[in-house]
């Protein structure tokens, strides 16, 4: 196993210099056409937009470098699944403008780039939690303590996605959302974190006994367990049970399950409700679920980051 991540990582940081020197060599030969544009937009000649590019690049190694020396192979496996991503984007799409080629990923976004725009990746934001007050710093410390020791054979979703549900969660006001996939409780403690400001609750499904029995645990050390009912069994058969509205309903568990939850359960998400589905790739994702939540006249669905389908149920 670790041969291979070795390999792995051997073959992907070849890529990504690759990657570098050609972005060095392409900027270097634009770099007369664009100082006519930037002369005009009050740049300097040499100024380098494409700066971005490499510092995603550069940032990527760096966090590769430290998993590497910690040997923390999860940290590993989900950088290289990213730049795996990033790398098939460029060359799906050519990374030419007007491709289509990585929106939001190493390459130049889809429509073209003229100076001045510039996408940038999740590096160029990076920035920390910051708890508002001691509860929600006791529960951001349990999850950063899951993050970091209990992530092996959860598949959690990662750290931005739980700070994604965090927050849509919170800005709908969410009175009940449904999880599908509790896992070790990772997700569902992101969710409780809105869920605790907009007097909601959380009802979520898992199927396998030790890790309901985790995440139990977890709910109760993030002091966020009267939050949540937890609900054993196959959710295909234990979401029947539910009658209440549903304000935010959250998929992540058997991928080819997906159609069947949102069958059985879009009746219940409320007008202004969000469906939102985790692993929407083209390796893992259901093409039936896709073709249901982009053809329903009755739903606007946006993919993010090539991962996350939000879907609103309109009013
Ligand atoms: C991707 S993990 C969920 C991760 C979790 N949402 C998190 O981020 O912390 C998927 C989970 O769904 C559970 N699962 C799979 N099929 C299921 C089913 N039919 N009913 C309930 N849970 C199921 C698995 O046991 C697994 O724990």
């Amino acid at each position: 196993m670790l041969k291979k991540v070795t390999l792995w990582i051997v073959v992907v940081v070849m890529l990504a210099g690759v990657l570098v020197a050609q972005e060095r060599g392409g900027a270097a030969g634009r770099a007369g056409r664009r100082d006519v544009g930037r002369s005009r937009q009050g740049m300097q000649p040499g100024q380098d937009r494409s700066g971005f590019m490499r510092g995603g690049i550069q940032t990527w190694l760096t966090d590769l470098e430290e998993a590497y020396k910690q040997n923390n192979r999860e940290k590993m496996g989900t950088l290289i699944a990213e730049m795996k991503q990033r790398f098939g984007r460029m060359t799906a799409g050519g990374g030419r403008p007007g491709s289509g080629g990585s929106p939001g990923g190493f390459g130049r976004p889809a429509g073209g780039t003229r100076p001045g725009q510039g996408r940038a990746d999740q590096s160029f934001f990076k920035n920390p939690q910051m708890a508002k007050d001691e509860t929600e710093k006791k529960i951001l410390a349990v999850l950063d303590d899951l993050d970091k020791n209990q992530r092996r054979g959860m598949m959690n979703v990662p750290v931005l996605d739980g700070r994604l549900l965090r927050l849509l969660t919170e800005t709908v006001g969410a009175k009940h959302v449904v999880e599908i996939g509790t896992s070790n409780g990772y997700s569902g403690t992101w969710l409780a974190l809105a869920l605790r400001k907009t007097g909601g609750k959380l009802t979520t499904h898992e199927i396998d006994a030790t890790r309901a029995s985790l995440a139990r645990e977890n709910f109760k050390r993030a002091g966020v367990e009267k939050l949540i009912t937890l609900v054993e069994g196959d959710a295909h058969e234990t979401v029947k049970k539910i009658k209440d509205p549903i304000d935010v309903l959250f998929l992540d568990a058997d991928k080819e399950g997906y159609i069947d939850y949102l069958n059985k359960l879009l009746p219940l998400v409320r007008p202004g409700g969000l469906i939102v589905g985790h692993n929407i790739n083209p390796r893992m994702a259901d093409p039936k679920y896709i073709e249901a939540i982009t053809t329903n006249p009755d739903l606007e669905s946006l993919l993010l980051h090539g991962q996350v389908s939000v879907t609103l149920k309109k009013r």
